[in-house]
Order: C-alpha cells, then structure tokens, then sequence
C-alpha cells in the first residue's frame, strides 16, 4: 500500500467509526479517542491529525454521502432533461437520498446520523451548508426553483446595502487591466456591479421582473458573502407573494415624490410608507 493508499484508508475507517458511533450514542456522547479506537488506530489525535475538529468531521461524512447522492442525481436529472412533469423534478429532488439509503443497506448509519445531526440546531447548520458545496447539480436545482423571480431583480436594482465591501489585496493581483498591489485597499461597490452592463446587458438602471438577475452582487460575494441570503430570499418571496395575493388592491396611500428615502444610511430603504386598500 502506497503512502496515499494508507491515508486513504485510515480516513475511510474513522469516518464509518465516526458515524456508527454518532448513530449509536449521540453525536455529543462520542469523543475523538473513541472513534479513533473503533477505528482501530493506536494513535489518539488520529481524528485531529485527519479531519481537524468535530464539526470538520461531521462535515467529512456529511460530504462524502453528499457526493454520491449527487451522481444519482445527475443521472437522474440526464433522464429527465426534456421533461415537463412537475413530478419528475420533485423526484429528483427527493429520491437520490432514498436511493442512496437503500444501497447502503441495513443498519442504515447514516440515516440516524443524519436525523440527529439535522435536528440539532448547532449541527443542522453544518448539513446544510455542506449540502450544496457537495451538490452543485442541487444547488443549480434550487436556483432554477427559486426562478423567475421578481426578489431577485428587486435585490439587484435596489442592492440595499450601500457602504461598499471592503477588502485588502493579499497578494499583487490584475483586475481589469488595472494592477492591485499586496497590501492595497478596494472599495466593492456592489450597487455598481448590479448595474454591470456586461452582466446585465438589457438596460441595467431599469427594474424589469423577467430579467434574469442571477448574476447580481447585492449579497457580497466570495468567502465572506452573505450567510443569511437563503433566509432574507425566502422572507422576501414569502411576503410579497402573500401579501399581493391576501390584498391585491394594495397601494401607496400617497405621492411617490412623498415616500421619504433613507438616501444616506449604511441600509437602503423607506423611513416610512403610507398603503391604503
Ligand atoms: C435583503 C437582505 C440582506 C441583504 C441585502 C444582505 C447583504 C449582505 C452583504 C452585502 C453582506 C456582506 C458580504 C461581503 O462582505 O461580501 C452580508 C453579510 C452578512 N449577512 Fe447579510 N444581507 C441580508 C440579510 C441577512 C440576514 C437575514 C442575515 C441573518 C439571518 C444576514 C447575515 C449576514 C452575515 C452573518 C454576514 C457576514 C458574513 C461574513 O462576513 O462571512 N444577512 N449581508
């Protein structure tokens, strides 16, 4: 066995431990020097040395299932490319996990580890962000769900955080022709992307709901971008979805010209905004 082949394989055991002992006591119940020891490793820090901490542990088994769920899905999605059955979609949602379980057969560990990971609300977080890091056919899955959709050109035109990204260059880098020193600081101005042309070529500075407005930057973008954009997309499209359908004779109770603007706060909005029905 090559040097890589070992590591492989050590690895391989203390994720099955890890998860036959998450399954079995608890997530909480279980410490490294076990799982290292189901694993049959001599060494304590096996976990450490390998997966870092817990959480990183728990995100190695959440990805690797993640990983083979999403080859089930891909040829599901292959097969059903040109269909326009609803419930051919849902079942590609669905059923890669169902089929995934049952190839693993009985005891099913990662089912039980899963159902206490996602019911945990310091875990859960973790499966869910790993879930589309894993799945990109998922996530374009979840994009395509949440399309056409008039919030997401709402948060491109009105971008509503307005102070500008801040970031410092670490290391010599070339945007635009324009060259960026190490040590240098950049100004994202992210309502500015949002008007990009070259992303969005049919007349930026108007507000159009059937654009295509995937490409907006209104969330920041990279490492740091936003951690609740699933949550504020979800409120926006909740609410103004129910409220137009619960009072669709909703309408501004005054002139615009008379909404007052927040036109110099950090957060863009209204101070106030009088409706009538
Ligand atoms: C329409 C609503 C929202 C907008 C437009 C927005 C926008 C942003 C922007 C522009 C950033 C900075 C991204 C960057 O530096 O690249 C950010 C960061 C962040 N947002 Fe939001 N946000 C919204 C709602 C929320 C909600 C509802 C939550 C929490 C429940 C949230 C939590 C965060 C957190 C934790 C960060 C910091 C992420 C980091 O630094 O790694 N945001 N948001």
């Amino acid at each position: 066995m090559t040097r890589d082949e070992q590591v492989s394989a050590t690895r391989e055991a203390l994720l099955a431990a890890a998860e036959r002992l998450f399954a079995e006591r608890g997530v909480h119940a279980v410490g490294n020097r076990q799982i290292s020891e189901a694993a049959g490793q001599g060494n304590n820090a096996a976990v450490s040395y390998h997966f870092g901490t817990k959480a990183d542990l728990i995100r190695a088994i959440a990805r690797k299932h993640a990983e083979q769920i999403e080859r089930i899905r891909e040829r599901m999605m292959a097969d059903f490319a040109d269909s326009t059955d609803l419930r051919d979609w849902v079942a590609c949602l669905v059923r890669p996990l169902t089929e995934h379980l049952e190839t693993l057969g009985s005891p099913t560990w990662y089912a039980r580890f899963t159902a206490q990971v996602m019911a945990d609300p310091a875990l859960n977080a973790i499966m869910v962000d790993e879930a589309p890091t894993a799945a990109p056919v998922l996530q374009l899955f979840r994009d395509g769900l949440a399309r056409p959709s008039a919030v997401e050109e709402l948060l491109r035109y009105l971008n509503i955080v307005h102070n500008g990204r801040l970031r410092v260059a670490t290391e010599d880098i070339e945007v635009a022709g324009q060259t960026v020193r190490a040590g240098e600081g950049l100004i994202m101005a992210n309502e500015m992307g949002n008007r990009d042309p070259s992303a969005f070529p049919d007349n930026p500075d108007e507000l159009d709901i059937r654009r295509d407005a995937r490409r907006y930057v209104a969330f920041g973008f990279g490492v740091h971008q936003c951690m609740g954009q699933p949550l504020a997309r979800m409120e926006l499209q909740v609410v103004y979805g129910t409220l137009y359908r619960r009072i669709p004779t909703l309408k501004l109770a005054t002139e615009l010209d008379q909404v007052p603007f927040k036109v110099n706060g950090l957060v863009y909005g209204v101070h106030e905004l009088p409706v009538t029905w």
